[in-house]
């Protein structure tokens, strides 16, 4: 790590980030960390309203939310090969929905609330694993680490998903194939099993009771992450279906749980933080097993300090408009006491001796007091800015300063030495973009000194046969160079068909310089205006 006399400032906030994480921003993660952190207020993701309340799916009874998404994580990382690297949580269980050893209306139910935030740099993978470290932790349950980097399958996978009927060796030996040992497979079908149940409707032979919305519960506290699974297991109250079965061999919990004479389970009952620190460190290997082509990041934490870039546009031949917000890691006690000030670095250094005022002010922003959270104590305040920078000094990057007002102490915010860059050589011109119907119009201001040739690359979603999951592919649209405007010349990037259900991002590049993942949904349904 560079160490520099901005590092003294920043000590305590090195503190809690872990060594070898030096976040820089941007990162094709950001999407990710913004899933996991912004779950209320101000400005949020809002990832886990589908997991409000952790008793059940609001509109559908006898199904439970929480429960069915830590499910799909077991089932599509059940059928790994440690031996070979195959499989593992990669989003294959979406084309398997259909097979005996994956019954019931988890998988389905996680994707239709997953593919709302699914995109090219959000996998399918990566929200399985975002869903059970959001519905362990928001339902009572330890923060289970969430790296990223999953990568989808695009076909299902081998069979081989434990079920109920089989006998212990057969499922020791598929908890092996995966890379589990036996105290392993104990700690994780328990800690699975303190959610949700066994529906009628799927396993009538084990619940005895057909009915649509009949589920019997593992353990008398379903939609809590605790070790009651466990406690009535061992003092023989339990009603775990899976435990006390008519029909002995469909009870796999009961083999599972005793496989090692009961010693894995009186660790998980022994008292509720062992149950929760064993569960966080099996789950989190559960999540992180992925193809061996696959890199993981080092786990997530809240970014200490965010840049938002809202716009950054072209708005007349001398002047461009830069509209953000800064999202900043702070607590209760002292969200009120913070100002943020950025100090920008100009592209060109301004002619002759002339002067340039970079200092940028940012307002708090005061909507729902301007802040926003996560569920494992996280608080964000938002300060937000806008300004005109003249387009021949421009900028290029800036760095940002906290002062703390009632003692005037500041801490400086340098993205790890680089600087919070921004590249004007290419700018998003939205009013001059939009989409009529299905003809969509991406105008980009680009320097008039770029030869490159300029496309807009659209990650096009596209319905997929077999799978709620939809495919995505890259589709070019060239850039025709129009009108110029200063410095910058105009080009507009045709294309056709996006529709709301499918809405995506797109990058438009020229050369090395890019602006990426803007929303289509920017385009909206308005017209095009003339510059
Ligand atoms: C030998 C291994 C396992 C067997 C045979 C097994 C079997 C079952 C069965 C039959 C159900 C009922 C499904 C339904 O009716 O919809 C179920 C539910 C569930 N399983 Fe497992 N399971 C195993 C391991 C695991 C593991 C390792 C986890 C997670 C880490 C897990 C998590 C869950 C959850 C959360 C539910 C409740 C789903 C709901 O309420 O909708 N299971 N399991
Ligand atoms: C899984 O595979 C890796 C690499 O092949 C190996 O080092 C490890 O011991 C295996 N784990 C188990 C539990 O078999
Ligand atoms: C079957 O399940 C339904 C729904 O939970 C319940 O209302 C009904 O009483 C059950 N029937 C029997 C015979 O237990
Ligand atoms: C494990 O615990 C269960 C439930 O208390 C009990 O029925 C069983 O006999 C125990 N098995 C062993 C091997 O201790
Ligand atoms: C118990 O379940 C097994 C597996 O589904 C089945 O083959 C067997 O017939 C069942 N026994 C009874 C008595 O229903
Ligand atoms: C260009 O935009 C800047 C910033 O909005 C404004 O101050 C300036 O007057 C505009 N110039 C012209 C010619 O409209
Ligand atoms: C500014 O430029 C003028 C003309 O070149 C020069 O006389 C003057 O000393 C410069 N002032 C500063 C502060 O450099
Ligand atoms: C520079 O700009 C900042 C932010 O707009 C403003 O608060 C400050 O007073 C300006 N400084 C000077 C010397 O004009
Ligand atoms: C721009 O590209 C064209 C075609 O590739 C090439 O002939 C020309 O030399 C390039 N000009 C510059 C300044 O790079
Ligand atoms: C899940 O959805 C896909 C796509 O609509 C469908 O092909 C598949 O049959 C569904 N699976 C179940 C179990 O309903």
């Amino acid at each position: 790590m560079k160490v520099s006399a901005l590092a003294v400032a920043q000590v305590g906030l090195l503190n809690v980030l872990p060594a070898t994480a030096e976040y820089v921003w941007p990162s094709k993660h950001d999407a990710m960390e913004d899933l996991l952190v912004l779950q209320g207020g101000y400005i949020r993701e809002g990832f886990i309203d589908g997991i409000t309340p952790c008793t059940r799916n609001p509109s559908a009874p006898g199904r439970q939310t929480a429960a069915e998404w830590i499910r799909t994580a077991f089932h599509d990382m059940a059928t790994f090969d440690n031996a070979t690297g195959v499989g593992g949580l990669d989003a294959s269980i979406q084309f398997e929905t259909g097979r005996a050893e994956n019954a019931g209306d988890a998988f389905n139910g996680t994707f239709g609330f997953t593919n709302n935030y699914y995109s090219i740099r959000t996998s399918a993978a990566d929200l399985i694993a975002l869903s059970t470290v959001l519905a362990v932790g928001n339902c009572g349950g330890p923060k289970i680490p969430l790296r990223v980097g999953r990568v989808d399958a695009t076909e299902g996978g081998v069979l081989g998903v434990p079920e109920p009927q089989q006998d212990l060796d057969t499922h020791k030996k598929m908890f092996a194939k995966a890379g589990f040992s036996t105290e392993d497979m104990i700690a994780m079908v328990a800690c699975g099993h303190t959610m949700g149940g066994v529906h009628g409707k799927t396993f009538p032979e084990i619940t005895e009771n057909n009915t649509e919305s009949n589920v019997v519960h593992f353990d008398s506290t379903e939609a809590t992450f605790d070790p009651k699974v466990a406690t009535e297991y061992l003092d023989g109250t339990t009603q775990n279906p899976l435990v006390v079965a008519h029909n002995d061999t469909l009870n796999s919990d009961k083999r599972i749980f005793a496989a090692d004479n009961n010693v894995t389970m009186k660790a998980l009952a022994s008292d509720p933080k062992t149950f929760q620190s064993m569960c966080a460190d099996i789950f989190e290997r559960m999540i992180d097993t992925v193809p061996s082509t696959v890199t993981l990041t080092e786990p997530l934490e809240p970014t200490p300090l965010k840049p938002y870039i809202i716009s950054f546009t072209l708005t007349n031949a001398t002047h461009i408009t830069l509209t953000g917000r800064i999202r900043l890691l702070t607590s209760s006690d002292r969200s009120e006491d913070e100002r943020v000030t950025l100090t920008y670095t100009p592209r060109t250094a301004p002619a002759g001796n002339s002067t340039l005022n970079t200092t940028i002010a940012t307002d708090p922003a005061s909507f729902k007091s301007g802040l926003s959270n996560g569920i494992f104590g996280e608080l964000f305040k938002w300060h937000e800015f806008s300004l005109a920078l003249p387009v021949s000094t421009s900028i290029k990057s800036f760095t940002a300063t906290v002062t703390r007002v009632s003692t005037g102490a500041t801490t400086q915010y340098d993205n790890a030495g680089h600087g919070y860059p921004l590249d004007d050589t290419v700018l998003y011109q939205d009013r001059q973009s939009c989409r009529i119907d299905n003809d969509a119009t991406i105008v980009a201001a680009v320097r008039k000194s770029v030869n490159a040739s300029v496309v807009a690359k659209v990650a096009r979603k596209f319905p997929k046969q077999g799978t709620l999951v939809p495919g995505i592919e890259v589709e070019e649209w060239k850039g025709t160079v129009g009108e110029e405007v200063g410095d910058y010349k105009l080009v507009t990037m045709k294309g056709q068909q996006l529709p709301e259900t499918y809405s995506t991002q797109f990058d438009i590049v020229a050369g090395d310089s890019s602006v990426e993942y803007l929303d289509t949904n920017v385009l909206g349904s308005k017209d095009c205006q003339a510059f």
